[in-house]
């Protein structure tokens, strides 16, 4: 049975925060093979309490496994996330998926879609042990799918959804399914809205279930066909934004490369956030399919994908974020992953850091990348940005000037980025000169809680994109203030350590 259709429900709730109920009326229908209407009435006999007495722990148990697993592997989220849409859209949500080859089966794992592409099998058999060790034969195989999707989106700083359960699992999958009704990413717009329909799924639902592509990563053949030969006259596709073209390009090469990946939202690939939609507007969308949304002009997707440009989640009060019971909790295990050493040596504030210098000289790959970033810097500035040209590649001084109507208006501040040997493949070293600006993600001593130049880099992204994120992050800053852990962390950093020595810990990355 199927109710992937609270996701879209959710997902539109949470992206464009507008009322789902009077925006669509028709909210309450299914999705799957199992007839219509389920959904908030819940005529399907499925509901969110299924568990309650025979197996009350379950959500508990799956978001146990989700947190270890996805810190192991930050991608595991976003494979979670697909494997439930991969199997929702073949005969409904009901695990076919999982099925493996047999006598009877020809298993989906195996068709276009999927082969070499899905993951997070392993997770799913975790949980499933876990569960019929506390509730044996309880819980069906497609709830866990849905209650791993919902809880890795959680886990991603999403939205949550309240998850109608008691689906039932398939005998038979559908391999011929799974080949026909999983979109293509290099698929129309119209192709979308077809394969969408047939599902029951509307317009503003491919919109916003799109939106999935916050999270994770595809590989250079998915997006391979954009870089050289669109239609088939061997030209880029012209809908791509330059600079991102050619990043693109250094990862997913005319010939080989096909299984490099590249971040689906290169801005935060692994938060659940909004910015999938704003790099869709910047004429950044990784695949064909994400940037038709915008390019297609399929009526009042434009109007939706503005509408997510404009919605930032609500910010966290301060009490919630620091004060409080849960906050202490978050706030112990900050403490643990922010230090790695129990250094003594005290920073003092303002004095100036002197990181060790980088003794070895950059690679080939490195230099040449960063000679196309400087020219392109040099074309076209980051706004708000000044980098002072020297000769030195390795260091770049940038100034940062505070967007108007924030905070910061007005003020400037000095961030150095230094680029390893092996850049673009290893993150380059950013940090404000301290005090740098007063902010609840940067330290005295300069660091930045940034996750996209620490754990979330990709080599897609360039000096640009990284001041982007974080001029965006001091403009959506709700107050001048220090991280509450400020003191213990710059106390515990020996002076001229590097912030990509800490190891840290994203708890509140919404600001
Ligand atoms: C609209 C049609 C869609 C198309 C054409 C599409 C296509 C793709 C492709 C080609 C990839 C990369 C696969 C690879 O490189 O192996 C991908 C990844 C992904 N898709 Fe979609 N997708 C669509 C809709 C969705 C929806 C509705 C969701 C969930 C709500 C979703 C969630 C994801 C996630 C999370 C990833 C990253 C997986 C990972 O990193 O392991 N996609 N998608
Ligand atoms: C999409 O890719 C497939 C496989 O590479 C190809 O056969 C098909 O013609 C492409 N479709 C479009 C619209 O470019
Ligand atoms: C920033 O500078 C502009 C132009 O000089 C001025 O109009 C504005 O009031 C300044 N804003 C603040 C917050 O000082």
């Amino acid at each position: 049975m199927a109710v992937f259709k609270l996701i879209p429900c959710l997902v539109l709730f949470a992206l464009f925060s507008f009322d789902v109920g009077v925006a669509h009326p028709g909210f309450g229908f299914g999705w799957g093979s199992n007839g219509p209407s389920i959904g908030r009435t819940f005529s399907s006999g499925l509901f969110p309490q299924f568990y309650q007495f025979s197996c009350p722990q379950a959500d508990e148990i799956v978001m146990t496994v989700l947190e270890k697993a996805i810190a192991r592997n930050p991608r595991m989220a976003a494979s979670l996330l697909r494997l439930h849409f991969h199997d929702c859209f073949v005969q409904g949500c009901d695990a076919s998926i999982l099925l493996d080859d047999s006598a009877t089966i020809r298993s989906e794992k195996n068709a276009g879609p999927n082969k070499n592409s899905i993951k997070g099998f392993e997770v799913i058999d975790e949980i499933k042990a876990k569960l019929e060790q506390v509730c044996p034969q309880i819980v069906s195989c497609a709830d866990i799918l849905a209650l791993a999707a919902r809880g890795s989106t959680i886990l991603s700083g999403g939205p949550s959804w309240e998850l109608p359960l008691g689906r039932r699992d398939s005998t038979t999958a559908s391999l011929n399914g799974a080949n026909t009704n999983i979109p293509a990413p290099n698929s129309t717009i119209q192709n979308l809205l077809t394969m969408f329909q047939r599902k029951g799924l509307n317009q503003e639902d491919l919109v916003s279930l799109s939106g999935g592509h916050t999270i994770g990563v595809a590989r250079c053949t998915t997006f391979k066909q954009r870089l050289y030969n669109q239609n088939g006259n061997n030209q880029p596709d012209e809908t791509l934004e330059r600079s991102y073209y050619y990043g693109l390009r250094s990862i997913c090469p005319p010939t080989g490369g096909d299984n490099n990946i590249s971040p689906l939202d290169l801005a935060s690939p692994a938060r659940f956030d909004n910015t999938y939609f704003k790099l869709i507007l910047w004429g950044k969308g990784l695949l064909t399919s994400d940037q038709v949304l915008l390019t297609g002009n399929a009526g009042n997707i434009v109007e939706l994908l503005n509408m997510g440009h404009d919605y930032s989640y609500s910010q966290p009060s301060k009490s919630e974020e620091y004060g409080g019971e849960t906050a202490d909790s978050i706030y112990s295990e900050t403490e643990d992953l922010i230090r790695r050493d129990q250094a003594e040596i005290r920073y003092n504030y303002g004095e100036p850091v002197q990181y060790p210098p980088q003794p070895e000289a950059l690679s080939k790959i490195a230099c040449n990348r960063l000679q196309k970033e400087l020219t392109e810097w040099q074309v076209n500035p980051p706004t708000g940005f000044r980098h002072k040209v020297n000769d030195n590649l390795q260091k770049w001084t940038i100034d940062v000037t505070g967007a108007p109507g924030t905070l910061y208006e007005n003020e400037t501040y000095q961030l150095q980025v230094e680029f390893p040997v092996n850049y673009p493949m290893e993150a380059p070293q950013a940090f404000f000169f301290p005090p740098g600006p007063l902010h609840p993600h940067i330290y005295s001593n300069g660091h930045i809680c940034l996750d996209i130049l620490y754990d979330s880099w990709s080599p897609a992204m360039t000096v640009s994109s990284v001041c982007i994120s974080i001029l965006s992050m001091l403009s959506s800053s709700p107050a001048k203030e220090r991280p509450a852990d400020n003191d213990r962390y710059v106390k515990n950093c020996k002076n001229g350590r590097s912030p990509k020595e800490t190891r840290w810990w994203f708890h509140d990355d919404k600001v």
